[in-house]
């Protein structure tokens, strides 16, 4: 941060703020600030100061201890919610080619997988419509799919499925005009998610730091461009937990920056950032 910049902010931002920042998104949310996210973090919050009308972040943080709720929108605002509909297709395409191959000549009649950190909800939507177009004959099976993210904001938007039309450019137009309807009546510019697809996936509030209540075992997860965020030793327990949920030779998707490598005793490679759990019996 510049001496510039930090004149032309509207409130003063120390770095003692920025620490009470810091903190209190890595002990919540694992979530871990680089010194460089100085900017970032008081643009996603100088919003909250404007709506509540407060004088400064000292007044801010005030408000934050005394009020629970206003931690929700704190952490909503830190989150970064970056997505879209077949972000990194190949593991799309794995899906298709590998793994609904695999149940189907298993006997399986049911899937279960869980899109961890779900954002607005293009990943588990575009898991939807893989599994129900595949080649493999689906249409019989128990599908349930879990959606969860840490934003209750994104959430929210992810459950109503209603998206700008610009969001499904990348997709052909045949796939568009089967999964979603087109707003009329006011609603022109956005589309909606078809409510078959939106039947198979289940919405929840999940924070992954704290205790998660699924049993398992799952066919596969999908927790993409999440760990990035957390440090070493969160990746490692977390990795640990989601093997656990697995069942054997279940899989796990991680984004296109996430190399497990070194935490990952219970996976090996298959694909491109596509683990698969080993027997370690
Ligand atoms: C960059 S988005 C990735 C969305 C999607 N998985 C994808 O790859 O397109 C990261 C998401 O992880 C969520 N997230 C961050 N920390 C989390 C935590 N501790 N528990 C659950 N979700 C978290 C954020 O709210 C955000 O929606």
């Amino acid at each position: 941060m510049s001496i510039a910049d930090e004149h032309e902010r509207e409130f003063v931002f120390t770095t003692k703020h920025f620490s009470k920042v810091r903190d209190e998104l890595y002990d919540y949310a694992g979530i871990v600030l680089a010194d460089h996210k100085i900017d970032m973090a008081y643009n996603r919050l100088v919003r909250r100061l404007r709506e509540l009308r407060l004088d400064g972040f000292d007044s801010y943080f005030q408000y934050l201890d005394a009020n629970p709720s206003e931690f929700t929108q704190f952490i909503n605002a830190l989150t970064t919610n970056l997505t879209a509909f077949f972000r990194e297709k190949h593991h799309f395409d794995f899906i298709n080619e590998h793994i609904l191959p695999e149940i189907a000549a298993s006997g399986q009649r049911k899937l279960r997988a869980w899109s961890a950190g779900c954002s607005l909800g293009e990943e588990p939507y575009s898991l939807a419509m893989t599994i129900l177009d595949s080649s493999v004959n689906t249409a019989s099976w128990d599908i349930r799919l879990l959606a969860t993210d840490i934003d209750s904001k994104v959430l929210g938007s992810a459950q109503a499925g209603i998206y700008a039309n610009e969001r499904v450019n990348s997709m052909s137009k045949a796939l568009v005009q089967k999964w979603f309807l087109k707003g009329r009546n006011g609603n022109e510019g956005h589309i909606k998610i078809r409510n078959e697809l939106q039947s198979l996936i289940t919405f929840n509030y999940l924070n992954l730091m704290e205790e998660w209540p699924m049993k398992g075992p799952l066919d596969f997860i999908f927790c993409r461009n999440v760990m990035i965020y957390f440090d070493q030793e969160t990746q490692a327990g977390l990795l640990q937990r989601m093997a656990g949920l697995l069942k054997p030779g279940g899989y796990l998707f991680v984004g296109h920056s996430e190399a497990l490598a070194r935490h990952a005793s219970s996976f090996e490679l298959v694909g491109k950032t596509i683990y698969r759990k080993v027997d370690t019996h």
